[in-house]
């Protein structure tokens, strides 16, 4: 049997419910804004922003339903079904999470280092970068290539008995 050809070798469109694509992403790369963000940062937090030329802000689009006409044409119940924040808010949540994820995958791919942070104050983050819209912080992820200062070793991970279960 043959294989269809691979869509996405790369980590580049990575899925979200129904095709959803809640996240959205503010690039703090200007030294100003860098400074604000590590205003609302919490303890060595501050300093790991400073000393990163770009640290991202994760943050979820909380009205995201309102693109789904055009992202999943597929799937025109899905409009409604997202404006019910009963489904809509985790969904958001979950699948801005994932987003950042796929993005901090695709950057140590691409052989960046990336220090994602939740050590923030999230109304400080939404007041100084997401006013306007409504866009909630999820998480920050500071990336470049880091100089080895101050970098720790890629500690060990649960092993595959201890964080799985085959039933
Ligand atoms: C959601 C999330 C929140 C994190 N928050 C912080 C943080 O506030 N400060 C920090 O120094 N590291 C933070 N980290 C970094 C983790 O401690 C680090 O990624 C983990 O120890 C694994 O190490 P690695 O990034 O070298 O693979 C966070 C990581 C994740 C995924």
């Amino acid at each position: 049997m043959s294989r269809a050809p691979l869509r996405n070798p790369l980590p580049t469109r990575g899925p979200t419910s129904a095709n959803c694509n809640p996240a959205r992403f503010v690039w703090v790369a200007s030294n100003e804004a860098r400074f604000r963000l590590a205003a609302c940062a919490m303890g060595a937090n501050a300093a790991k922003i400073l000393a990163a030329p770009v640290t991202v802000i994760v943050a979820r689009d909380m009205d995201f339903a309102d693109n789904m006409p055009r992202l999943a044409p597929h799937a025109p119940h899905m409009h409604e079904m997202f404006k019910n924040p009963a489904f809509g808010v985790p969904t958001a949540v979950r699948n801005t999470t994932l987003q950042g994820v796929y993005l901090i995958i695709a950057a140590r791919a691409l052989g960046l280092d990336c220090g994602p942070m939740s050590g923030f104050d999230p109304a400080k983050v939404k007041a100084e970068f997401l006013a306007g819209g409504n866009l909630e912080p999820d998480f920050i992820c500071s990336t470049g290539f880091g100089n080895g200062e101050g970098m720790h070793e890629r500690q060990t991970r649960l092993t595959f008995d201890e964080a799985n279960r085959v039933v």
